[in-house]
């Protein structure tokens, strides 16, 4: 979907600018062409020769350099792009955005365009908290502009916590978002997918056998009907659709985090094997073999994502797709288990291993709804995935 669009990336000054590189080599990759401006604390970070390198032309960085004045104004520049992108967003670029400052190329750049804005903001977990940034963030999501990440984690400078900015294939995948056209167009769809691994040791763990095939189907379905995909996924053999937000995790605990922390959506779909429990007492160090005998494993109840996200009465979805993966009884188990869970829909698909669907390429599903069951012919895993998709892009519309 990046094929012919022209991207103007204005790199702000942060320690995160390096990522810059590789983003301007996966936007280039997919068909993007990267018009580069270099604010002068960005220039600090990164050399305007390995970025006019990758993007294969001339880096902007002067407001005043009359040279591109006469070849190509600021005002032509600010909107010869499909999209304005700026990433690292610092505190700095931030505030004077919101300000409607223009006192260098880039703040007079995103003053004078006429074409969407995305940011990928970095900086310090305190300049991210402080009420200002906030304040900032507030009135540029009012503006219209895009905000991507941050996400959580450690810093450059040692501490911990939001400010880190989004991987460059975040950024693409929300790049890719932006242009995406079809029934889904702005639609934000969550997607979990795959096993959880339920940690014993540091080197062992419960899992189960879910290739992850049937979640990412989904994802790429979702994503070519236009819809912002974040996709929660925990440690499957199939590799992650390419244009989604991936958000890996290993353990059903993590999964659930990460699940709340991308609500609000338009829609979840739980497509993920999630372990029902975990090892109670993790050791910290492996267990070792002893005389004294075997192990025993205590277990405790991981959260039931699907049943949470279900019963939440603050940004809960419009839509909640869940699934059920039954052995025996299939429609009447997966119907009791829709109102257990208090999900809208239920696709249920019988894994006993005679099936080969657990792991396989197929699948044979009942869709449950309000209006009844509906059993749908075995077909690939990736055609349910589509009629999934269409279902979904009519109930939203
Ligand atoms: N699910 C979840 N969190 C869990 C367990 C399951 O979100 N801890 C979701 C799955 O992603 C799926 C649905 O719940 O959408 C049903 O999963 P399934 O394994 O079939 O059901 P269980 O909750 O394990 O119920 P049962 O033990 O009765 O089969």
């Amino acid at each position: 979907m990046l094929q012919g669009k022209s991207i103007l990336l204005i790199i702000g000054g942060g320690i995160a600018a390096y990522k810059c590189l590789d983003l301007i080599r996966r936007l280039r990759e997919r068909g993007a062409s990267v018009t580069p401006v270099l604010t002068r604390a960005g220039a600090e970070f990164v050399t305007p020769l390995s970025v006019s390198a990758l993007c294969e032309r001339k880096v902007f960085q002067d407001l005043f350099d009359l040279t591109d004045e006469a070849e190509m104004g600021h005002i032509q520049l600010s909107r010869s792009a499909d999209l304005v992108l700026v990433a690292p967003a610092t505190a700095d670029l931030m505030a004077k955005m919101a300000q409607g400052l223009a006192n260098d190329l880039a703040s007079t750049l995103l003053l004078a365009t006429d074409t969407p804005v995305m940011i990928a903001p970095a900086m310090n977990v305190r300049m991210w908290d402080h009420p200002a940034t906030q304040r900032n963030l507030a009135t540029l999501k009012a503006d219209g502009v895009t905000v991507i990440g941050p996400n959580e984690g450690g810093m450059a400078c040692g501490e911990f916590g939001a400010g880190r900015m989004a991987e460059p294939l975040e950024i693409v995948a929300a790049v890719d978002a932006q242009f995406a056209d079809g029934p889904l167009k702005g639609k934000r769809i969550l997607v979990t997918s795959g096993p959880t691994h339920e940690p014993i040791d540091p080197v062992r763990y419960i899992a189960n056998r879910s290739s992850g095939a049937q979640g990412t189907g989904i994802a790429k379905a979702l994503r070519d009907l236009g819809a912002e995909v974040v996709f929660v996924t925990g440690p499957a053999s199939v590799p992650p659709p390419d244009g989604v937000q991936v958000i890996a995790v290993e353990s059903a605990q993590q999964m659930h985090d990460a699940v709340m922390a991308a609500l609000p959506v338009d829609a979840g779909v739980f497509a993920a094997a999630v372990a029902d429990w975990r090892v109670k007492a993790q050791s910290s160090q492996k267990i070792k073999k002893t005389r004294e005998g075997l192990p025993t494993l205590e277990f405790a109840e991981n959260p039931d994502i699907l049943a949470t996200v279900s019963r939440l009465t603050k940004n809960r979805p419009p839509l909640v797709v869940g699934f059920a993966a039954e052995t025996e009884d299939v429609v009447a188990l997966a119907t009791a288990k829709r109102g257990r869970k208090g999900c809208d829909w239920i696709v249920a698909n019988d894994v006993s291993p005679a099936t080969g669907i657990m792991g396989g390429s197929e699948n044979a599903v009942t869709l449950i709804t309000d209006d009844g069951a509906e059993s749908w012919p075995r077909m690939g895993k990736d055609a349910v995935a589509r009629q999934l998709a269409d279902r979904i892009a009519r109930a939203l519309a």
